[in-house]
């Protein structure tokens, strides 16, 4: 990476804005479920403290309206960065007024702040509609780092317009330049056959890394709700499943591309088919050439479709895997899932695992210290697949030549 690195910042005395990506699962009493993106940053905070700078946190957390949303307060995450640290954490309940400007001023060496849910502000997401918001933030530092690879696809007010007031002072962190370190340079020459693992819900968000992974993959497995759209396009009943209609063709163009290509494409043989999206539904086994009866839904891979693909697994020497396979939440949808995170921590393959949920879901599963590499970054690691860099990484300031590695 030719970027600022937060190691060539000259520290000492300064406040240090961090955007980190805290975006963590939350349980109905506002606990945090999963730390893995706490715990990732914690370095590259570490390291700015023990150079005798102070840090500003920020984050946003889920998807509040542009507006307070006590639900996705970051509060719950103080107490996880205070223990990872044995250090205090102030918080401070909003980014913006009185308390932020008087506590980001009076910062001593040492001092850590949190800054409430930048989404609490429209402006963190169109900062084109109020751009002081960015110079506000900015206004707390004296240097900005970025550590928030999870959301470096995001062209927003933390993450890219901000930096323009740092001129030569906007660095990566060292979370962020592991995840494209080693995402890079893994995907870059992957060693073959090298097999995707796609699921979750949509096929919309995915469309652009599907079309890309065509390019590099030896074969496609896909799972998850977006799989019932593919099933559909291939002429199979799908049921209450979920569906995306109007990509109906996207997939019948994929399904078309892989063919033409000879990447193997590999689709659910048989699913759980619930009632409806509830722990107590009754769910039964459905073979997808049978078809899902209409009353049914698609909520996770059934068995064989579990032994088809771990199979299939076996042999790959790189896999990517993004978005989990089921409703995982809910202990009955859960299986495939976890099967498939065992068999892939079983397997010899490189692995990288990307996408929030999916960690949550790998951590649960009780095998993520056997697979190569946990990516904190769900739709920001396929993005950057798909275009080799991402907005928050290009806005950072280029690293002087003269420590550039020489190439
Ligand atoms: C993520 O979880 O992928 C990141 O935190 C970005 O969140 P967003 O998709 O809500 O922008």
């Amino acid at each position: 990476m030719t970027k600022l690195f937060v190691e060539q910042l000259q520290i000492t005395g300064k406040r240090v804005l961090v955007r980190v990506d805290f975006n963590v699962p939350l349980g109905g009493e506002g606990n945090v479920l999963d730390a893995t993106r706490i715990d990732a940053s914690i370095p590259t905070i570490r390291y700015i403290l023990s150079q005798g700078g102070s840090v500003i946190l920020m984050s946003h957390l889920g998807r509040p309206q542009g507006a307070p949303d006590p639900a996705y307060s970051l509060k719950p995450c103080v107490s996880f960065v205070k223990a990872a640290l044995d250090k205090p954490v102030t918080f401070i309940p909003n980014c913006i007024g009185r308390d932020a400007r008087k506590a980001t001023s009076e910062l001593k060496p040492g001092n850590i702040l949190m800054l409430e849910n930048l989404r609490f502000y429209r402006a963190e997401e169109f900062p084109e509609e109020d751009p002081e918001f960015a110079q506000t933030l900015a206004s707390y530092g004296d240097l900005y780092v970025n550590d928030a690879f999870g959301t470096a696809h995001r062209k927003h007010s933390s993450t890219y317009t901000i930096t323009q007031y740092f001129s030569d002072k906007a660095a990566a962190g060292y979370l962020l330049q592991k995840e494209i370190n080693f995402i890079g340079s893994t995907l870059s020459q992957p060693k073959r056959p090298f097999y995707a693992l796609i699921g979750g819900a949509k096929i919309s968000t995915k469309i652009g890394v599907l079309r890309a992974l065509l390019e590099r993959v030896d074969a496609l497995l896909i799972g998850g709700a977006m799989s019932y759209t593919f099933l559909k396009a291939m002429g199979r009943e799908i049921g209450n499943s979920l569906c995306e209609t109007e990509l109906v063709p996207v997939a019948e163009e994929i399904i078309a591309s892989c063919n033409k290509k000879g990447i193997k494409l590999l689709l659910p043989v048989d699913v759980v088919a619930a009632e409806s999206e509830s722990e107590r539904a009754k769910w039964e086994i459905i073979s997808t050439e049978q078809g899902i009866p209409a009353h049914l839904e698609g909520v996770d891979i059934g068995p064989k479709t579990v032994d088809l693909f771990s199979s299939e697994l076996k042999t790959a020497k790189t896999i990517l895997w993004n978005g989990p396979l089921g409703i995982f939440e809910m202990a009955p949808f859960a299986k495939g899932t976890f099967a498939l995170a065992r068999a892939i921590a079983a397997s010899q393959a490189v692995s990288i695992i990307g996408g929030g949920d999916l960690i949550s879901a790998v951590n649960a599963s009780g095998v993520a210290e056997q697979m190569t590499h946990l990516s904190t970054g769900g739709g920001a690691t396929l993005e950057y697949i798909e275009y080799g860099t991402l907005p928050a990484i290009e806005a950072l300031s280029e690293m002087p030549a003269s420590s550039r590695p020489i190439s």
